[in-house]
């Protein structure tokens, strides 16, 4: 049995476990159905006292993964539903429970937001979103809700021009605008998050500039998320976006 205390992972709907190696700090998923919860106990209430930053890095890890699923090469028109209801669900919610933690219908709202990420992880998986942010866990010790808050405006926008339907389909459903200028997708959903209160700064969160380059080699070298990338990503791109993030 799972049990959920926070609205992020959707890991009661997986398959995977994820490992850190101390000897090569790659992040290792293992994979099995096995690992599939026999019956896994969504209650919202367990997730009241959940304080706002967790609340908000949290949410933007189960945004990612539907926005990632969404935008995969190997997106899949059912899970495409369970995407796109997540992000919307996370759009409308998020800032409501940041702002209340005690707001029921927000964090049930979030709840099965989390989930439904959950639901993309096993069939579809991440991608570039998720490759980018791990060096920031392995290597600095950022949570993982938080890294992937980081990226994701990042990555949202690197893809659009290969995904440009369905990256126009995740800001509409955040309650954005719909773009098509890559500057404007980045600035406009990197305020969404810093409005529920995250830095996106990655200098405010320790990471040392002199290692942007190698945890771009690290990153790009996540074979298993970056294949599945609509737009492929040089080490030189991934830097970039270190840099622009930093
Ligand atoms: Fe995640």
């Amino acid at each position: 049995m799972q049990v959920p205390t926070t609205s992020g992972t959707g890991s009661e709907a997986g398959t995977r476990a994820l490992v850190t190696d101390p000897a090569t700090q790659n992040k290792l998923a293992v994979q099995s159905r096995y690992m599939l919860a026999d019956l896994a106990v969504v209650d919202p209430d367990l997730t009241l006292t959940v304080p706002p930053a967790v609340t908000a890095a949290t949410g933007v890890d189960a945004l990612a993964h539907c926005a990632e699923a969404y935008t995969s090469r190997k997106a899949h028109p059912l899970i495409d539903l369970y995407a796109i209801e997540g992000i919307r669900l996370v759009g409308q919610f998020l800032p409501r429970a940041v702002r209340d933690g005690g707001d029921r219908e927000a964090r049930a709202g979030l709840a099965l937001a989390s989930l439904y990420g959950g639901f993309c992880l096993g069939p579809v998986n991440t991608t570039a979103g998720h490759a980018v942010a791990y060096p920031l866990g392995t290597r600095h010790h950022i949570p993982h809700g938080l890294s992937c808050a980081l990226i994701f405006p990042h990555v949202l926008a690197f893809n659009a021009p290969a995904a440009l339907e369905k990256t126009q389909g995740i800001l509409r459903a955040l309650g954005l605008s719909a773009s098509n200028d890559e500057v404007i997708i980045r600035d406009t959903s990197r305020d969404w998050c810093r409005a529920v209160g995250i830095d996106m700064r990655l200098s405010a969160h320790r990471v040392p500039e002199a290692d942007l380059k190698a945890m771009a080699t690290e990153a790009h070298a996540i074979r298993r998320l970056l294949d599945n990338n609509p737009r492929d990503l040089s080490p030189d791109q991934i830097l970039t976006i270190y840099q622009t993030a930093y």
